[in-house]
């Protein structure tokens, strides 16, 4: 993962410009961040993006780190270097084969400072430069450099920027005086709405006037014309009145659920349709996705499969053993960011066995979007804090928004349920803080309520760090039972008096402690749900256990926005 971002100027601009649009891409990683301008700036830092040394350029690239390869130190973070200090690149991506490259340059003298596997394109460079002129020398990389990456070159002197793009994704945007290329287009949201998108295998030549683009064809670049996009998105991590931005997002959801339903029943109608139609004529319904997206898309299934139609799904990482799939199978993927590289590889796979693709994306313009035949958009806006929430509930809601459309069932009030859940924050602090010292945390739902369960265990061990387990309740007998002690705390999420009552029983009888976020009159402690509807009650439970999880979090002081080892787009394997 990491964000990488370039600028070139006509103007004169401060090294603390840049470093505020590269704070834009610190959902993409923050361990360690970096920055060289053209006159003379070279500072790197570990830990989250803050200002630099004052400095004026026209020229500048930076970089802000999720460590694959290589600790989180000084040394591993970028820009990287030439032996001869004259070349500077910033990567985002993974080179597979940099062992090998590496071998190769060790061995005609080149001295590596740290021990990732970017650091290998500098020295690349360096190399090839002495025999070749730039574009040779891309040929050359595109040839022989196995792995993703979204690389942006600069070199001493040359008032050129150099970019290339295979897997990882990168993008253009034009600015009155100058060019920016990035990781994504949120960091130069509000600068301009003019961007070009680079494809597979692109290289681009940039300066302050304009740009060329290449792309690779195997053998040599060729000359390509791009399509310049209107991109109208904005980023809003200005206007921040919250403690942080997880609670902040959390209060969204009923704005977000208000502007998911307008959508679908106004500019995104078409789309919706289009979607419907695709799904009418499919002979299989496949979602694909990850982590929390995963388990909306759980609830997806469970919806489509009440309306009568027959749907999958499979979980990103894993879609490889999947193999039925043929060209009358639509492929439905589920992604805040858009741009998850598991996701991204099971598209291009079942692409190429003929797959139509359908998607749901958070961040219109990505990747998994542009891959798509039609896209519905989740309207849940820019989502900072790692954590899925509001991404999370527009999902589920645009995914039964779906389902309703082929059997006419009627929309709850999601928002309103959602707010009800939110009136109960004093509550959920208080019972948050009684958790606090808690080692594991259970949590069993049945049927539509199981997704449920695994998503709060997820927002528990991501942002709380205690352990959490998801499951169903019928389960817990066949085995999980044994963990439960004295005072064990079960999250049991009741809809109604189901049959989760009696493995509630259970967990009584052998001291645990019950936790219910139920809409039955169940005694113990509780939070409360005011409605019975599956959708209604499905996010109105996970908003409770976002909000118990913030709080415990919050009482234990942790980093809420940017839990330890996470970040929020996955770009790696
Ligand atoms: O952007 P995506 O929805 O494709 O991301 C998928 C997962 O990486 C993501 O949901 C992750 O599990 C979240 N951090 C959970 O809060």
């Amino acid at each position: 993962m990491c964000g990488i971002i370039g600028l070139v100027s006509q103007n004169y601009f401060k090294s603390n410009d840049v470093i505020k649009m590269l704070k834009r891409l610190e959902y993409r990683g923050y361990d360690s961040f970096g920055i060289v301008t053209n006159s003379g700036l070279f500072e790197k830092k570990v830990g989250e993006v803050t200002s630099v040394t004052d400095n004026k350029c026209t020229q500048a690239i930076a970089h802000t780190r999720w460590a694959t390869t290589g600790e989180v130190t000084k040394e591993n973070a970028h820009p990287h270097s030439s032996c001869d200090g004259r070349i500077f690149i910033v990567h985002n991506g993974i080179i597979n084969n940099y062992v090998e490259l590496k071998e190769g340059l060790v061995a005609k003298g080149h001295i590596f400072r740290s021990e990732t596997d970017s650091e290998v394109i500098a020295h690349f460079f360096e190399e090839e430069l002495k025999t070749k002129p730039m574009p040779g020398a891309v040929e050359r990389f595109f040839r022989v450099a196995s792995g993703e990456f979204a690389v942006i070159i600069m070199i001493k002197g040359d008032s050129k920027l150099y970019a290339m793009k295979r897997g990882s994704p990168l993008s253009l945007g034009m600015l009155e005086d100058g060019n920016v290329i990035s990781s994504d287009i949120y960091a130069f949201s509000g600068k301009t709405d003019k961007a070009v998108f680079f494809h597979e295998d692109e290289f681009a030549v940039v300066n302050e006037k304009g740009y060329e683009f290449y792309r690779f064809d195997g053998t040599s670049l060729e000359p390509v014309k791009k399509e310049i996009t209107e991109v109208k998105w904005s980023s809003n991590e200005e206007g921040k009145k919250y403690d942080h931005y997880m609670i902040k997002e959390i209060y969204e959801q009923p704005e977000a659920l208000e502007r998911l339903y307008h959508s679908l029943k106004n500019g995104q109608k078409e789309s919706a349709e289009k979607l419907k139609a695709l799904m009418k004529s499919s002979k299989r319904i496949v979602f694909v996705a990850s982590g929390t997206s995963y388990h909306a898309t759980l609830l997806g299934v469970y919806f489509l499969n009440k309306s009568g139609v027959e749907a999958h799904t499979i979980i990103a990482s894993e879609f490889r053993n999947f193999y039925l799939v043929d060209k009358d199978t639509l492929i439905i993927a589920v992604s805040q960011s858009g741009e998850t590289m598991d996701v991204i590889e099971a598209l291009h796979g079942m692409k190429a066995r003929g797959a139509k693709i359908a998607s749901l994306v958070n961040v219109p313009y990505s990747t998994i979007q542009r891959m798509s035949n039609v896209s519905v958009n989740i309207e849940a806006g820019q989502e900072i804090c790692v954590a899925a929430t509001k991404s999370f509930v527009n999902q589920v809601a645009c995914l039964h928004y779906i389902a309703s459309m082929f059997n006419g069932a009627e929309i709850a009030d999601l928002p309103g349920d959602v707010r009800k859940v939110l009136s109960q924050e004093n509550n959920i602090r208080d019972l948050a803080k009684s958790l606090v010292k808690s080692r594991d945390i259970y949590i069993i739902g049945r049927g539509f309520l199981y997704p449920v369960a695994r998503e709060i265990a997820l927002k528990l061990k991501e942002i709380s760090y205690i352990h959490a387990e998801g499951m169903m309740g019928g389960e817990l007998k066949h085995g999980t039972l044994a963990l439960i002690e004295k005072g064990t705390p079960v999250i049991a999420l009741i809809n109604g008096r189901s049959e989760i009552v009696s493995n509630v029983m259970e967990v009584k009888a052998r001291g645990g402690r019950i936790i219910a976020i139920s809409n039955s009159g169940m005694a113990g402690e509780l939070i409360r749900i005011d409605s019975d509807d599956e959708v209604s009650f499905s996010t109105a439970a996970t908003v409770a256990g976002q909000l118990l999880t913030y709080y415990i979090a919050k009482e234990k002081n942790l980093p809420i926005d940017k839990p330890r080892n996470l970040s929020k787009t996955i770009t790696v394997k």
